[in-house]
Order: structure tokens, then C-alpha cells, then sequence
């Protein structure tokens, strides 16, 4: 038996992107529930929502200030309740954002501790009377941060952060620190939510001589969390953002008695790397390398995030011949990732577009989309940090892409309308109306994938490893998928019987023809 999760199609939503419902400029939830009929008519069964909680957005949310309410701009507790009944009545799960590893600069623990060596929120942070404290944990925003310790004038010490100065880590030595981390899982699961993404997970303990991260002592907690959490929440999960090689990753499964799921990241800039080589070597040597999971278990795939693509879990020379190729201008790197969406990635190409998702949906895991992905939408690379991938999503032509009805001034970012994402047709109301759109063969490919039970569990991956190597053709139980990397025609000898293919309902036999950047998902007839 498979569970909900592991073949659901996931949507990645910013709640300030999404839809402005009061006309302030800024997306929030009333907004997000109008909506809730376009994500199941796109397919999306989880919505990931990204922080929704107070917060002064010195990394746009990731820094929170209060664990226990809404962001103003969002809206409010009872929009929050309203979201979960009006989504769950449609079939549709929604998991938001847990931060366990930090908290903001502002939130009134950090504040107290700052302000009073005695007072008993100075132990709920990591303090030094140096900067020399685990000195082999590397610093991760290399953009921004030079050390992961800074200098409290306040406090008269300096205090850990494993991101932004703005974010400092919590102690998760201390069990209050330990316990208050479950009073707002509990907060959030009351309301009625069914899961979290938990962020930043492999930093919650530090410990000297190590690198501090994967740590025991992070696992031991984080298998606490998840029997409490089974004890009193069966059904709800728990999905593991752990930047780290499959081995490492592997970990956070446990005995299938940590996290329900987890990202897979080193498969990401593989996928990007096999469409850009056109073939598919570096698929095969990161699915060799993935090891098997426990039976309840998955993977969340991805092609894009509102983060950087990162490149922390490919070599050097991969890091550069990637950057090279996906990102030849300075301003759209970032640390060690490229800051851009899918669809510029891909040069606009929805023959690309269509191929990278095909792979997405039927290689191992639960896929992940990124809002606005599905339309094809642009970036800008004028804004900073990762603004550039966080743009209003585009409903509509015109001035506010039917996001908002301020006035075009008054949003919190502009949509994107270049010659070549031209808003007229990155938007949803043209994408609907063209049977040929983006949009609408996503559509049906996710309709397709839902149906094709061989791609929702476990099934491996077994290539046709004498195949031309430009084509990734491999067996998933009785599917025989086979996408085209190269930009040229190919064949593939078919093995014996007559095929049909699952997305178009063309027959085949003996040898199949498959164009440019082409795939079927062929089944025997
Ligand atoms: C990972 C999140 O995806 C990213 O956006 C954030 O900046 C860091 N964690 C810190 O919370
Ligand atoms: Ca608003």
C-alpha cells in the first residue's frame, strides 16, 4: 500500500506571491484560498506553504519573531483555520514551513537573552566569549556572512548562527528549547495541518571537532518529534529539508521512524546537468548512489525552489562547468547556486520544459512544483538575494497580472514581462485557453503520472543500459519511459509486443521514433 504522500504532487506556494486579496500590494491567505480551485485543477494534491509567521523578513519569513500567529500581511489565525477546512474540503493537504534550527533577531527569546546574562531565555542561544567554536562548520550564506559567529554588543558575547547575523541558532542542548519546538508543533497541528517541511535540519546540535551537522544527538531529537508527533498525529508529516549527499540524507529516515520524507537535492542539478550534456550519464551515477529507503518512506524531487539551484552537492568542476553553462552572467549566481527559474534555465524551451518534468514525474519520489513554473514564468535579476525567483505569480495579462488590484506601484515586486517571458503569454488565463500551452500539458502529464501506479512507490529504476546514451530509457515496474536528452531525432529498438503510449494513446511497435527533446511513457498493449 502506498500513503497519501508518497505519490502526491506537491505545490510550492510563497504566500506573498500568490494572490492579493485586500489590494495592499502583497499577497496573503484569503488570497491563496481564492485560488484553491486552480491547484486541484492543475492536479496538485500538497500545497507546501513558505513562513506565513511574524516576522521582520530579514530572509523573508525564515526569521521568525512570533511562532504563534500570522504575519499581519498574511492575515489572520481564523484565515489560517479557514484555508485548512476550504483546502481540505477539495481534497487538498496543506503543510507550511517549520523552522526548528533559528529564530529572528526580534523574536522577544533573543531579545531577553541579549539583555540579561541571568535571564533563563539567555540559554535558549549558543554564546561564546570567542569566535573560534566550531571552526569546522562551514559558513552556508558564503555571499554574506563570513563566520557563523557575531558579536552581541548587547549581550557582551558572541552568539552562533548557522545563516543570516539576523538568525541566531537556538540552543537545542537546553530542553526548553527542546520542548518549545513541540508546543508549536502541536500550535499548528491543532489548526489542522498535515505536516510540516522541516527547514534546515542537520544544524540543530553543535558539537566541537565535528562539522556540525547530521549529528546524533540532531537525529535522537529528531526521532523524539516524530513519535510524538505519530502518538498524536497519525497521518500528518514530517519532510526533511537536508542539504546533503543520499548517504547523509538516507539518515533522516531512520527505520522509517524520523521523517516521513525528504528532498532529494543532489538529483536536482543532475537532472539539469543530463539535459544540458544531453545525455544521460549523471542521472545513472546519482541514482547508483541512492540508496534504498524504508517501505513508508520518499523522496521529494524537485526541479526548482525559491532558493538559489544549489550546487553544493555536485564537485568543483561539475560547480563550474554548471555555472558556465546555466549561469554565464556574475549576477545570477548566488553563494554556490545559480538564482533563477526553471523556465529561463531552460532558454524559454517547452520542448525542455516539458522533458525536464517528464523526468521529474517518473524518476523515483514525490515531485515538487514551484509556483509559476507551470506557466513558464521569468525571473528578475535586478532584485536581490533570491527575490528574483519570488515575483507575483501572473494570472492574467496587464498591469498586475490580475495578482493584485493595487495599483502597479504598489506591489511588493513587479511581474515579469520581457521579450522573452512576455507577461501576455506567462500568464494562466492565456495558458488555459491554448490546448498546446505549458500549462495545459503539464496538466496532463501530471493527470497521466497520477494514473500510472508504477511510478508512485518504490519501484527502482532499471535502464536500458545498451541504449543510445543521449536517450534516459529505463524500466519502472511495467512502464518503459523513454525521454530524448539530444536535440535530434533517435530510435530505440522496442522489445517484443505492441506498445502504447500513456500520454498520447499512440501504438507502437518494434522500433520507436522519438524527436527532439521528446518522451513516451509506453505500457504493453
Ligand atoms: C532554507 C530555506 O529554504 C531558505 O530559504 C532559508 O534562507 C534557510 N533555510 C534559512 O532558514
Ligand atoms: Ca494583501
Amino acid at each position: 500500500m502506498t500513503e497519501w504522500y508518497q505519490n502526491a504532487i506537491f505545490y510550492e506556494i510563497h504566500p506573498r506571491a500568490f494572490c492579493d486579496s485586500n489590494g495592499d500590494g502583497a499577497g496573503d491567505l484569503p488570497g491563496l484560498i481564492e485560488k484553491l480551485d486552480y491547484l486541484k485543477e492543475l492536479g496538485v494534491d500538497c500545497v507546501w506553504l513558505l513562513p506565513i509567521y511574524p516576522s521582520p523578513r530579514r530572509d523573508d519569513g525564515y526569521d521568525i519573531a512570533d511562532y504563534f500567529s500570522i504575519h499581519p500581511e498574511y492575515g489572520t489565525l481564523e484565515d489560517f483555520r479557514r484555508l485548512v477546512t476550504e483546502a481540505h474540503r477539495r481534497g487538498l493537504r496543506i503543510i507550511a514551513d517549520l523552522v526548528l534550527n533559528h529564530v529572528s533577531d526580534q523574536h522577544p527569546w533573543f531579545q531577553a537573552a541579549r539583555a540579561d546574562r541571568h535571564s533563563p531565555y539567555r540559554e535558549y542561544f549558543v554564546w561564546s566569549d570567542t569566535a573560534e567554536r566550531y571552526a569546522e562548520a562551514r559558513v552556508i550564506f558564503l555571499d554574506t556572512e563570513r563566520s557563523n559567529w557575531s558579536w552581541d554588543e548587547q549581550a557582551g558575547q558572541y552568539y552562533w548562527h548557522r545563516f543570516y547575523a539576523s538568525q541566531p541558532d537556538l540552543n537545542f542542548d537546553n530542553p526548553k528549547v527542546q520542548q518549545a519546538m513541540l508546543e508549536v508543533m502541536d500550535f499548528w497541528l491543532k489548526l489542522g495541518i498535515d505536516g510540516f517541511r522541516a527547514d534546515a535540519v542537520p544544524y540543530l546540535f553543535e558539537r566541537e571537532g565535528t562539522n556540525c551537522e547530521n549529528l546524533p544527538e540532531t537525529h535522537a531529537y529528531l526521532k523524539k518529534i516524530r513519535r510524538w508527533m505519530d502518538e498524536h498525529y497519525p497521518g500528518r508529516i514530517l519532510l526533511a529539508e537536508a542539504n546533503q549527499w543520499p548517504q547523509e540524507t538516507r539518515a533522516y529516515f531512520g527505520d522509517g521512524d524520523e521523517f516521513h520524507m525528504a528532498f532529494h537535492f543532489p538529483v536536482m542539478p543532475r537532472l539539469f546537468k543530463a539535459l544540458c550534456e544531453g545525455r544521460r550519464t549523471a542521472l545513472e551515477w546519482i541514482l547508483a548512489r541512492t540508496p534504498e529507503i524504508p517501505e513508508a518512506c520518499q523522496w521529494c524531487t524537485f526541479l526548482r525552489n525559491h532558493d538559489e539551484l544549489t550546487l553544493e552537492m555536485v564537485t568543483e568542476e561539475e560547480r563550474q562547468w554548471m555555472w558556465a553553462e546555466y549561469a554565464p552572467q556574475p549576477r545570477m549566481r548566488l553563494n554556490l547556486g545559480i538564482r533563477r527559474r526553471l523556465a529561463p534555465l531552460l532558454n524559454g524551451d517547452t520542448r525542455k520544459i516539458l522533458l525536464a518534468n517528464a523526468l521529474l514525474f517518473s524518476l523515483p519520489g514525490a515531485p515538487i512544483l514551484y509556483y509559476g513554473d507551470e506557466i513558464g514564468m521569468g525571473d528578475d535579476l535586478t532584485l536581490p538575494d533570491r527575490n528574483g525567483v519570488r515575483t507575483p505569480m501572473q494570472w492574467q495579462a496587464g498591469p498586475t497580472a490580475g495578482f493584485s488590484a493595487a495599483r502597479p506601484e504598489q506591489l511588493y515586486a513587479q511581474p515579469i514581462d520581457t521579450p522573452d517571458f512576455p507577461l501576455a503569454r506567462c500568464n494562466v488565463a492565456a495558458q488555459r485557453a491554448d490546448p498546446q500551452s505549458l500549462f495545459n500539458r503539464l496538466r496532463a502529464l501530471i493527470a497521466v503520472r497520477k494514473r500510472l501506479t508504477d511510478l508512485h512507490g518504490h519501484e527502482p529504476v532499471r535502464w536500458l543500459t545498451d541504449s543510445d546514451e543521449r536517450l534516459a530509457a529505463f524500466w519502472r515496474g511495467q512502464l518503459l519511459a523513454v525521454h530524448n536528452l539530444a536535440d535530434a531525432q533517435l530510435s530505440l529498438r522496442l522489445p517484443p509486443g505492441d506498445w502504447q503510449d500513456a500520454i498520447s494513446g499512440v501504438q507502437v511497435r518494434d522500433v520507436l521514433t522519438i524527436p527532439p527533446f521528446g518522451f513516451f511513457w509506453l505500457l504493453r498493449l
